[in-house]
């Protein structure tokens, strides 16, 4: 995801140094090269070995190190670098930024560089109230500096409250974002995912093997492209993707009326989730006792939310997928027509590598024209970008 990228990482002196140590990981696992900067102050808390030895490149701690001068010194780190990330930022190094001061290695090459900087900002909560520090960061904002937000907490100061760095795993996002083309810009995104379930008492449901990870993949890919996304999930085990509005709900039902509530907003609408087709014709109030149960349990049907989409569209580009264990293409082709799709995601989920629960696909699109593009097995994430480039040409090849 990030390979081939130059990513300069600064560390100043604050407890949550130690979590930078998390978050090079992050960049060198996704293939980034990291060249860690380092103040004074952050050697008091974290020693320079750990980060050299994780990125594999010599820590940068001094301006004027001859030695490590001569191999790089502060303008190359500002001109290789792709983006530069501050994490932690104390507020300290922030103020010090915004000032236009360059007294440090680590300061001196922000004020080289040309490529974004990225601050994750870490402090005590007063500090962060201060409104010195406030005036800082929307100076920098202005310039076009990007920020992480720190979160609330317990502080290791012993307050609670707004001052802990965020999430080694959102910076990484973040970063991944800034570094992305931002073709989605404008652009309002619903996504469906997972799958739904339905209730027959309180201690049993009927559902099916939908892990929800294609659509939080997509979700993942179009905030980082900047569209402004909204994921409907069904019960899923993942996390909610950072930089979208997620909105959990259970049943069809309740997925049609959120779907519904976003659809009229949305540019772009993908429906990955696995929809139950059938829900119990009534549920339960208590668990219902082997002796008073039946060998039938009688169904209803649930609503086909994607084809109802599909009638209401009107210039919205809308993409479906369709699960199928034989005939795919034939079963596609009926469903991509029947609901009304500019595209059709078609995966055979009885084949190795594709379908539910598994991070790869393997995929054939479908379009109206007829075109059917046989896609490789892929990871869900690769997969992800190409069916939102596909929504995006068709999007530029309609308004030609
Ligand atoms: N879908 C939906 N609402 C439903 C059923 C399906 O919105 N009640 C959507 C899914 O999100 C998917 C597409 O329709 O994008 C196709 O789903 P799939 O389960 O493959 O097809 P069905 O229309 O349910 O047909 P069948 O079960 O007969 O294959």
């Amino acid at each position: 995801m990030l390979k081939g990228k130059e990513i300069v990482l600064g560390v100043t002196g604050g407890i949550a140094a130690y979590k930078a140590v998390e978050l090079l990981r992050l960049l060198t696992k996704a293939g980034a090269n990291v060249r860690v900067v380092m103040t004074a102050n952050a050697m008091e808390f974290i020693a320079p070995l750990t980060f050299q030895t994780l990125s594999m490149n010599p820590v940068h701690t001094d301006m004027f190190n001859l030695i490590s001068e001569r191999e790089i010194s502060h303008i190359s780190l500002a001109d290789r670098a792709d983006i530069l990330v501050i994490a932690p930022a104390t507020a300290s190094v922030i103020g010090k930024i915004a000032a236009g001061i360059a007294d440090d290695l680590l300061s001196t090459t922000v004020m080289a560089t040309r490529a974004p900087v990225l601050l994750a900002p870490a402090m005590n909560v007063n500090m962060y109230q201060n409104p010195l520090y406030r005036e800082n960061v929307e100076k920098l904002r202005r310039h076009g500096f990007l920020f992480v937000e720190p979160v609330k907490g317990m502080l290791a100061c012993g307050w609670e409250g707004e001052g802990k760095l965020q999430d080694p795993v959102f910076i990484f996002e973040e970063i991944v974002a800034a570094l992305s083309v931002k073709d989605l810009a404008g652009e309002q995104v619903l996504i469906t995912a997972g799958p739904t379930r339905e209730e027959i008492d309180p201690v049993r449901f009927l559902s099916n093997h939908s892990s929800g990870k294609m659509g939080y993949a997509l979700a993942m890919a179009a905030f980082r492209r900047g569209a402004a996304v909204t994921l409907i999930s069904g019960p899923t085990c993942l996390d909610d993707p950072y930089g979208v509005e997620t909105v959990r709900v259970v049943t069809a039902e309740e997925m049609r009326s959120a779907v519904l509530g976003y659809f009229g907003k949305s540019s772009i609408a993908i429906m990955t989730a696995a929809v139950a087709d059938y829900r119990p014709m009534t549920r339960s109030g208590e668990k219902i006792k082997k002796k008073d149960a039946t060998n039938t349990l009688q169904l209803v049907k649930n609503p086909d939310i994607l084809a109802e989409l599909g009638v209401m569209k009107e210039d919205r580009l809308l993409a479906g997928f369709a699960a199928e264990t034989d005939n795919l293409q034939e079963n596609a082709g009926e469903k991509l027509r029947r609901k009304n799709l500019d595209m059709i995601v078609a995966n055979d989920v009885s084949s190795e590598g594709a379908g539910f629960a598994v991070d790869t696909n393997v995929v054939k699109l479908l379009f109206r024209d007829g075109t059917v593009e046989d896609l490789p097995m892929m990871l869900k994430s690769e997969l992800a970008d190409i069916i939102l480039d596909r929504m995006l040409y068709l999007q530029r090849r309609r308004d030609a």
